[in-house]
């Protein structure tokens, strides 16, 4: 299928699916100070989405759940992600996904929350190849309902408890991925060790003999734009996904590493994201702004006493004001 992955530049760079983090508000604005080629949603749960419907008895559109599924077209090509370990809730899902807009679907297989693993989802299904075939094909099929030719991709790790690439990946790619993006490191891991950079070549080249049509994504510890650019060129990966790294660093695929813009430019940044935040996630609590707060405000002389203020703000203006009036300090820095 000819799809949008195969337009992207090579390497091409990805804004990783964070929860609470790269919700509609933060792709907003990261897609008007630094656009990467390729931006995902955070992940959305199938199941939930289903039931929520059901149990409400409502139709799809006054889901509250699709709150989270709501994108703009700056932030295109834009990939929704959802998880599940139920094929006929991954291919309802899909299939709404598809008539949303959304420009492709992406499996969660990687997510070692206890919450989603209990579903059986997320890493939970690097222990079930079979189901994660069958998921894959479910989203296909789901999809094919809908005249939106959508393309379906996965995310996942490298194993379980130890590294399986050698059958993970075969598996995987018998079901025929538009993409899959490797999280370096196996379920075990979590983020306690250095991602696994040198696995990838081999990875690749499992794609090439197996199903050259699908795209390699590396992800990982990657820091900026530079390091992602050297990381493609020294593995073969085709792209590069880059997650943690932009807390507090909207501009990271312009190449800037963090702390490096202009404290002004934080916070008018910060601003601006807190008003969207409003905007686009009622439903979330401002609470959830704070870890932004301190992702921006850090670093630069009098960063700790402005921070310890604008974690008091409850609101978007509150936010604002308290900024406009310490200004004078951040400016003479
Ligand atoms: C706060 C947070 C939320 C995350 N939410 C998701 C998610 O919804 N879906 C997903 O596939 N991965 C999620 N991840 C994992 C990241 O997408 C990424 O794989 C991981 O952080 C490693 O990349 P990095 O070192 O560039 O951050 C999340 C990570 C963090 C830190």
């Amino acid at each position: 299928m000819n799809s949008f992955w195969q337009k992207l530049p090579k390497p091409f760079l990805a804004l990783a699916p964070m929860k609470d983090v790269t919700d509609a508000a933060y792709r907003r604005l990261i897609a008007q100070v630094g656009k990467p080629d390729i931006m995902w949603s955070e992940f959305v749960s199938a199941d939930g989405l289903y039931h929520t419907r059901e149990i409400k008895k409502i139709p799809d559109s006054e889901n509250p759940l699709m709150r989270d599924l709501q994108f703009a077209q700056i932030e295109r090509p834009i990939v929704a992600q959802l998880f599940s370990s139920k094929p006929s809730m991954m291919a309802y899902a899909s299939e709404l996904v598809a008539r949303l807009g959304f420009d492709g679907i992406d499996i969660n297989m990687g997510c070692p929350d206890r919450s989603v693993e209990k579903q059986g989802a997320g890493a939970a299904l690097i222990k079930e190849p079979e189901l994660a075939v069958a998921l894959i094909k479910a989203a296909k099929e789901g999809v094919s309902h809908t005249q939106h030719s959508i393309p379906v991709s996965v995310k996942t790790r490298t194993g379980y408890t130890k590294e399986t690439l050698n059958e993970w990946i075969p598996t995987l790619l018998s079901a025929e991925p538009a993409a899959l993006t490797i999280h370096l490191r196996t379920r075990k891991e979590l983020s306690d060790v250095p991602a696994h950079w040198e696995l990838v070549e081999s990875i690749v080249k499992l794609r090439d003999s197996i199903n050259p049509n699908t795209l390699v994504l590396g992800n990982g510890d990657v820091q900026c734009a530079t390091d992602a650019l050297q990381k493609a060129k020294e593995t073969g990966a085709d792209g590069i996904m880059i997650g943690e790294a932009v807390f507090g660093n909207p501009w990271v695929f312009l190449g800037r590493i963090r702390n490096e813009t202009p404290p002004q430019e934080r916070l008018a940044a910060l601003i601006a994201l807190a008003y969207y935040f409003e905007e686009l996630t009622p439903q979330k609590h401002f609470q959830i702004l704070k870890k932004h707060i301190k992702a921006f405000v850090c670093g630069f002389d009098g960063a700790t006493e402005l921070r310890a203020k604008l974690m008091k703000a409850t609101n978007a203006t509150q936010l604002a004001h308290i900024a406009s009036e310490n200004t004078i300090s951040v400016c003479h820095i």
